[in-house]
């Protein structure tokens, strides 16, 4: 057998993040600044032969089981099809997930479906117009609800929705959204903000944590953990009874990478969209693969690299400890 993508703190990673483009078209305060940034150009990114390389490569000879492609925004690719096409005619084919604003989905789910995209989760933190923009900075809500609501016609299933909670922005919306969500068989999962954000405004203090999401949900709702193996997954899972009624209506994640870390558990590795290795989402370094494979090195020789890198995996992201310092690369630019 091929050597797994292994680390010192004994973790294989079988996850494979992959962002396409450093470019959005919102700008979520958590994640990026008002100005945008200098995106990176068509040359820099890396080609649609490129990205489906990299996964070959890391299916074949490191392991990788799921490829979640992610941004930025993916879908401001234009070649995103032939990138799903691609990854999916894969002799060792792996499971395909993308994680989108869902702006323009609408004319393409199904196009990205019949390509051989499974799974997507839409980032989407208010239903309530007025919010959306004061979050995103931009008026879009109309576009990413059509997004969503192509993708359910398109028939992907699941489509998870993800919410990061503002205090005094969208926070007292929790109930509702959830709510809106449950209606739709969307399932929510609620995310803890972490300190990637470009203004570097994040304050452990004020921010909304996992406890906190429990107490807002409450009066409405009784949830209950569900029983299921987590197996290294980001989101705590709940079954979520509705108080009043008593009726089962489904369930709601709780993404508490803040107050209860599963660094531990981590399966992943990333890839950046300009073809850097970037370990974990807080790693202080990052390693081009992009050099190797335009200079015509071999598939083993990128494999190679890869694993070294994977190899100084950190432990974890260290925000408990006094010497932790933000990444100085915001999560737009990372790869969510
Ligand atoms: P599935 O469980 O396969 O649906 O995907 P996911 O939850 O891993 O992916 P998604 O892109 O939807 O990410 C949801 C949230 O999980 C992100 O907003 C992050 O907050 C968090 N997350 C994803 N990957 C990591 C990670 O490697 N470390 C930490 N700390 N958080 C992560
Ligand atoms: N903290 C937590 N989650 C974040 N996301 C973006 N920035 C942050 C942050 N600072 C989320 C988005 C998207 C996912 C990939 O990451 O909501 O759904
Ligand atoms: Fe893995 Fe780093 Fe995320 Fe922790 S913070 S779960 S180690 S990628």
């Amino acid at each position: 057998a091929t050597p797994a993508l292994a680390d010192r703190f004994g973790r294989e990673a079988t996850d494979l993040r992959f962002s396409l483009t450093d470019f959005c078209n919102l700008r979520c305060t958590y994640c990026m600044p008002a100005s945008g940034l200098t995106f990176l150009n068509k040359e820099q990114m890396l080609s649609v032969e490129e990205v489906v390389r990299l996964v070959r490569i890391g299916v074949e000879r490191l392991g990788i089981e799921q490829v979640r492609f992610t941004g930025g925004e993916p879908l401001t690719r234009p070649d995103l099809e032939e990138i799903i096409a691609g990854v999916a005619a894969l002799p060792q084919r792996p499971d395909i997930s993308l994680t989108t604003n869902a702006i323009g989905l609408d004319h393409r789910a199904a196009r990205l479906r019949d390509a051989g995209l499974d799974r997507i989760n839409v980032s989407l933190d208010s239903v309530v117009s007025e919010t959306f923009e004061r979050l995103s900075r931009r008026p879009l809500l109309h576009r990413v609800l059509a997004g969503v609501e192509g993708a359910r016609e398109a028939g992907l299933d699941p489509i998870k929705v993800n919410a990061v909670l503002l205090p005094d922005v969208n926070d007292h919306e929790l109930p509702d959204l959830l709510d809106w969500c449950l209606t739709r068989e969307l399932q929510l999962r609620v995310i803890e903000q972490m300190p990637l954000d470009a203004d570097h405004i994040w304050d452990r203090g004020t921010m909304i944590s996992a406890s906190d999401v429990h107490s807002m949900l409450a009066d409405r709702y009784t949830l209950t953990p569900v029983a299921e193996d987590r197996n290294g997954a980001p989101a705590e899972l709940f079954e979520v009874e509705d108080r009043i009624s008593g009726l089962h209506r489904g369930r709601v994640g709780i993404i508490a990478s803040v107050t209860r870390p599963f660094c531990a558990d981590c399966r992943r590795t990333r890839l950046t969209a300009e073809g850097r290795v970037r370990t974990c989402l807080f790693s202080r370094e990052e390693t081009d693969l992009r050099g190797a494979l335009r200079s015509g090195a071999d598939d083993e020789h990128i494999a190679q690299i890869w694993r070294a890198a994977q190899w100084g995996k950190k432990a974890g992201h260290g925000m408990d400890r006094d010497d932790f310092i933000q990444p100085e690369r915001p999560m737009s630019a990372i790869g969510g």
